[in-house]
């Protein structure tokens, strides 16, 4: 049954129509109410007073159409899992006087927490959605007339955005007593809200200071429950109590990074997975992130699971170091250090379907399948992470064409000297200017980022970063030309075969991946970032790898793949490697 387009029970229905049946105004009714389940403001005016009124007594209950929420990231908790949230806590004797619910939604969390803490004298909920204001009210009126010897303490629920919502003001108000933060904040990224043209953001936006380029690359992508996390951290860290919300991992993740800069006053920073297939029929990690506010701050968390409570592994700062598991961390952290090569991404053009193309019979195809005849030059091979499946790669399935050496340069050369690739990209031209992200505004007409001299390297070594396998794969040239990668790969570059065949070796060796599993999270969208894989010391490595193994591997690699790769450029491949002021100090 739905009134207002929010759910509530038959029994709420007959209460409210008998309740309020003699009753004229809507003070009187709220006076009511409150007595009946401590709700302070059940009607915010006469109207909503009187409709209701009318809706029960009418019982107008139809069926509403939901509308889109995607911008308000929500996933309603269902009440069992409230339930055993609020259980867990309160064997943690945890026994809050004052719970906020920052997003309450259809409520869920309230109705837990009136049924597992039993000292709480007042309840504070937020909530945008109207619909869902009235369900929470509702449901707390069920939980009473259900439950009518259960203790009411005051409840208010507010029909407001968490960002304009003052909990600085509530910290003053109730500054002795013992806080429970609890929720599930929504689940949605500031990115998706800019594709959605919503307003449903903090004002001051980037919060996380990241310059255009993180912007860019995807660093300044950001969870929504990541900002409203903090902002409750700066309201209530002095504040005796806890904080239990339901968040994506990569929200506790980035809580406990920055907390090495932040120092929030938060400690026992647990992390607890749940099986979001299961309670929420989505694909995305995520976890009850539970802590202690009012402490000496900690930058480790614990992780558990949700369901049995059997311990993972900690990660956090260990030092100066981020590390997704500290005891693997501590048996391989001698080759956490600087990569002597720089790691790069591929190229980005966001333009697959006219820029990624297949050979055919001496033609090109495009994926609207468009037969093309295209000059060879700008055409370069290309992979994608799906591509970096064997450990070497001499062919490539896909091309693509390379506009720019370099990034802004101009791509109005491309009609004088290749008449029939200027054709085909300006009769394209409209996905081009399609394309939504801001890098390209302002830039040439066919640009393309990711690109530099160091896309022209021969000998490339590869890794996926979306993939959880810890494999890098060789990319030989094709045709003498070197294979270009997507944006989803990374890089590092080499003239010589030799140095490749080197670094590969070093790179696929089991205390490089025992190392990467120790600093990277595979739950994370991208699994290895370019941050992460600069940390592979490769000189330190190649000293802790015995010659007669890295004979072994070449030997394999000769055999398997036609290789003719010898030690000889062994000593060169360090002397690379040797930091250049370490090298002119050898000279003198
Ligand atoms: C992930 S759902 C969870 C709801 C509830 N906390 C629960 O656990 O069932 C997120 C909720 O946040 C609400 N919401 C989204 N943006 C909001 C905002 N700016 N202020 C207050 N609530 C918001 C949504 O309407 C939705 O009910």
């Amino acid at each position: 049954m739905r009134i207002f387009e929010a759910n509530i029970s038959y029994q709420v229905c007959t209460f409210i129509e008998e309740c309020l049946k003699n009753t004229s105004s809507f003070e009187i009714a709220n006076k009511k109410m409150y007595d009946a389940c401590g709700i302070t403001t059940f009607f915010e005016n006469n109207y909503d007073f009187q409709t209701l009124r009318e809706s029960v007594s009418a019982v107008n209950i139809n069926s509403v159409q939901e509308p889109d929420r995607a911008e308000y990231g929500d996933f309603q908790t269902n009440i069992d899992l409230a339930n055993k949230v609020a259980r867990q806590l309160r064997l943690k004797n945890i026994s809050p006087q004052i719970v906020i619910e920052p997003t309450c939604g259809k409520g869920n969390f309230i109705i837990a927490s009136l049924s597992n803490f039993k000292a709480i004298k007042k309840i504070i909920g937020i909530e945008i959605y109207k619909p869902y204001v009235w369900e929470t009210k509702f449901s707390i009126l069920d939980f009473f007339i259900s439950n009518p010897n259960e203790g009411k303490p005051e409840i208010t629920i507010n029909h407001s955005s968490v960002f304009d919502f003052d909990f600085k003001s509530i910290s003053k108000q109730f500054s002795l007593e013992n806080i429970l933060i609890i929720g599930n904040p929504p689940w949605v990224t500031n990115s998706k809200l800019g594709s959605l043209n919503s307003s449903n953001l903090p004002q001051k936006s980037n919060f996380k200071n990241q310059n255009g380029l993180d912007a860019m690359t995807g660093k300044g992508n950001f969870d929504i429950a990541e900002y409203i996390t903090l902002m409750l951290f700066d309201a209530f860290q002095l504040h005796n109590g806890h904080l239990a919300l339901l968040v994506k991992n990569s929200v506790v993740k980035n809580i406990v990074f920055d907390q090495k800069d932040k120092q929030y006053r938060i400690s026992e920073i647990e992390k607890y997975s749940i099986d979001s297939k299961k309670e929420f029929k989505v694909s995305v990690e995520a976890s009850l992130l539970s802590c202690k506010l009012n402490s000496i701050p900690s930058i480790v968390c614990n992780e558990f699971n949700f369901y049995d409570l059997k311990s993972n592994f900690n990660f956090g700062w260990l030092h100066s170091k981020f590390v997704s598991n500290i005891d693997y961390y501590n048996e391989t952290k001698n080759i956490d250090g600087l990569c002597p090569f720089e790691w790069r991404q591929g190229i980005k053009h966001d333009c697959s379907n006219i820029m990624e193309l297949e050979r055919s019979n001496g033609h090109f195809i495009n994926k609207l399948s468009e037969e093309i005849i295209l000059e060879e030059d700008l055409i370069f091979g290309f992979l994608k992470s799906s591509d970096l499946k064997n450990t070497v790669i001499k062919n490539t399935r896909k091309h693509t064409i390379v506009t720019q050496t370099k990034v802004g340069q101009e791509t109005s050369y491309i009609q004088f000297l290749y008449p029939a690739t200027y054709t085909y990209l300006k009769k394209n031209i409209s996905y081009f200017q399609a394309r939504k992200s801001s890098i390209y505004i302002g830039k040439p007409q066919f640009s393309i980022f990711g690109i530099g001299k160091y896309s022209f390297k021969s000998y490339k070594v590869a890794i996926s970063g979306l993939y959880k396998t810890y494999h890098f794969t060789l990319v030989l040239p094709q045709n003498d030309k070197p294979v270009m990668l997507d944006d989803t790969c990374y890089f590092i570059g080499f003239d010589r075969i030799e140095f490749a065949v080197y670094a590969i070796i070093l790179l696929n060796d089991k205390k490089t991946e025992e190392f990467l599993k120790s600093i990277t999270f595979s739950d994370s969208k991208r699994v290895f970032t370019k941050d992460l894989l600069m940390r592979l010391d490769l000189l330190n490595l190649a000293t802790l790898i015995s010659q007669k193994e890295i004979d072994e591997q070449i030997f394999l690699l000769n055999n398997k793949y036609g290789l003719n790769i010898n030690l000889s450029q062994w000593d060169n491949f360090i002397n690379e490697m040797v930091p250049k002021t370490e090298k002119q100090a050898t000279i003198f």
